[in-house]
């Protein structure tokens, strides 16, 4: 992968969204992958200015994950989190903005149709990636296969304590979530990781450098023709 590193968090943010407002450019009906959690907020933050009168009604977008059996309407669904940090400040088409369905009723099928529906968009263009401190991207927790497609998978004691920020407690935290496979996030045809702080520097060192391994799924990167690892100096300082 290509390593990137900037100032800070605000600066990966602003060299992102150029990337993205390029893309969109080129191509008005741009399929982008979209990441919650904290670290792609600078991300997104860019765009609301750097977009700020473009006509993005044609763009289309697919969240990676959700967590399972958490009410849509919940504000930390991630479904709830990107019609408010993406959808509704940027203007897009809540119709083309795709987020995995974690209702219990579907989710036999949900990992399938989601894989159908990206196909059927022709894929992803940009994939925006965070990273997990247990290596995770998307939530393909350590031990996911490279050809894992969409489809639930359990979050380790560590995604959850690090997640427990966003709920009341702890016990709120769903135990499963349904989350694009790495197989589906590299055919993205570009990946984006961004990382920031020391917390990650274990994670991006690994997924970088380390071996290809599916207990550091992040390694999974390695695999793509066209991945960058836009990272803070906090973050890159494992990097060799
Ligand atoms: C979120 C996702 C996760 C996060 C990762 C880092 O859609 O798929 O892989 O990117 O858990 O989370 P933050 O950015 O909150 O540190």
């Amino acid at each position: 992968a290509e390593v990137v590193i900037v100032e800070n968090a605000e600066a990966a943010g602003t060299l992102v969204a150029t990337e993205i407002v390029e893309l969109i450019a080129r191509r008005a009906d741009a399929v982008l992958g979209l990441a919650t959690g904290s670290t792609p907020l600078p991300v997104y933050q860019a765009l609301r200015t750097q977009l700020a009168g473009r006509d993005l009604s044609r763009v289309r977008g697919f969240a990676l994950d959700e967590y399972v059996g958490l009410d849509p309407a919940h504000p930390e669904s991630y479904r709830s989190v990107i019609t408010r940090e993406v959808i509704e400040p940027l203007g897009l088409d809540p119709q083309r903005i795709h987020v995995p369905n974690g209702a219990h009723a579907t989710i036999q099928h949900a990992g399938d149709d989601y894989e159908t529906a990206i196909e059927s968009a022709g894929g992803v263009d940009l994939q925006i990636l965070g990273i997990g401190t247990d290596g995770h991207i998307g939530f393909n927790e350590p031990g996911s296969s490279f050809a894992s497609r969409t489809r639930v998978k359990t979050l380790t004691e560590q995604t959850r304590e690090d997640n427990a920020r966003f709920f009341d407690s702890i016990d709120d935290v769903p135990k499963h979530c349904i989350t694009q496979g790495l197989g589906t996030i590299l055919k993205a045809r570009h990946l984006v990781l961004l990382a920031f702080g020391e917390g990650k520097a274990q994670a991006v060192a690994d997924a970088v450098e380390g071996p290809l391994t599916a207990f550091l799924p992040g390694s999974a990167i390695q695999l793509h023709p066209h991945a960058t690892v836009v990272v803070d100096e906090a973050a890159a300082s494992r990097l060799k």
